[in-house]
C-alpha cells in the first residue's frame, strides 16, 4: 500500500478509536429517525455468508438474518468490541474480524453478499475504487453489494444546513457528503443493479452486482 494511503487509513483508525467512545450516544437521533427504518431493507432475503464491511459498533446486527453466516469487520477494533457485545446481547455467536476495506483478509469469492453502512462517506474518494475492487474479489460472481450512503441534499435550506454541518461531522467522523462513490462502483467493474434515494434526497442505496 502507498505510504500515503497508509497514513489516511491509520488516521481513521485513529478517529475510530475516540469516536467508539460516543459513537451510539452521538449517532442515537440519526439512528432512531433514519436509519432504523433503511436497515432492515438491505438485510432482508440475504443469505448464505456475508460480509457487513465497516460494521462499526454493530447497528446492523438487529437485522441479520438467522441461519446466515454474517462476518462482522472494521479497521476499528474499539469499534468492533462495541459490537461483539451487541452481538452477544442479541444471543447470536459474534463472528467478529478487524479488516481494512483496502487490503481484505479474505480468499477470493468468499461472500454471497456484503452490506456497507456509511463507510463510504467515510473512506477518501482516492481509495473506493480500490475498496470496491477488494469487495467484488471477495464476493462471489453475481454477488451483491448493498451500501448506504449521504448525499448533498438538493433543497437549499437543507443543503445549507449539511455545508454548515459538515466540517463537525467530519472533525468527529471523517464522514463527508460529497464522495463519489457510484463512479467508483463503476471503476471497480460493479454492475450498478439499482441505485434510489432512501431517505429524504439525502441518503442514497446503491446496490452493485459482482
Ligand atoms: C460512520 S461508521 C458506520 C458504522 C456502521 N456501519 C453503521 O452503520 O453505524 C464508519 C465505520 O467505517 C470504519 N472504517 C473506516 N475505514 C475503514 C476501512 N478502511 N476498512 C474497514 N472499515 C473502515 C470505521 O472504523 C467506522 O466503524
Amino acid at each position: 500500500m502507498k505510504q500515503n494511503d497508509l497514513a489516511k487509513t491509520e488516521y481513521l483508525r485513529r478517529l475510530y478509536r475516540r469516536t467508539s467512545l460516543f459513537y451510539d450516544v452521538l449517532d442515537w437521533p440519526f439512528e432512531h429517525f433514519r436509519y432504523k427504518r433503511l436497515r432492515p431493507e438491505l438485510w432482508k432475503g440475504l443469505s448464505g455468508r456475508i460480509l457487513d464491511l465497516g460494521a462499526g459498533t454493530g447497528r446492523n446486527a438487529f437485522y441479520y438474518p438467522k441461519d446466515t453466516d454474517v462476518v462482522t469487520a472494521d479497521l476499528s477494533p474499539e469499534m468492533l468490541e462495541r459490537a461483539r457485545r451487541r452481538i452477544e446481547a442479541l444471543g447470536r455467536k459474534p463472528h467478529i474480524v478487524v479488516a481494512d476495506a483496502l487490503n481484505l483478509c479474505f480468499k477470493d469469492h468468499d461472500f454471497d453478499a456484503c452490506v456497507s453502512t456509511f463507510l463510504f462517506c467515510v473512506l477518501p474518494d482516492e481509495l473506493q475504487a480500490r475498496a470496491l475492487k477488494e469487495i467484488k474479489r471477495v464476493l462471489k460472481p453475481g454477488g451483491k453489494i448493498f451500501v448506504l450512503e449521504y448525499v448533498y441534499s438538493r433543497n437549499p435550506w437543507r443543503r445549507l444546513w449539511m455545508k454548515l454541518m459538515a466540517p463537525l461531522v467530519e472533525g468527529l467522523f471523517g464522514a463527508r457528503f460529497d464522495r463519489n462513490t457510484d463512479q467508483h462502483f463503476l471503476e471497480a467493474g460493479f454492475k450498478m443493479a439499482e441505485k434510489r434515494l432512501v431517505f429524504s434526497d439525502m441518503i442514497l442505496l446503491f446496490v452493485g452486482e459482482a
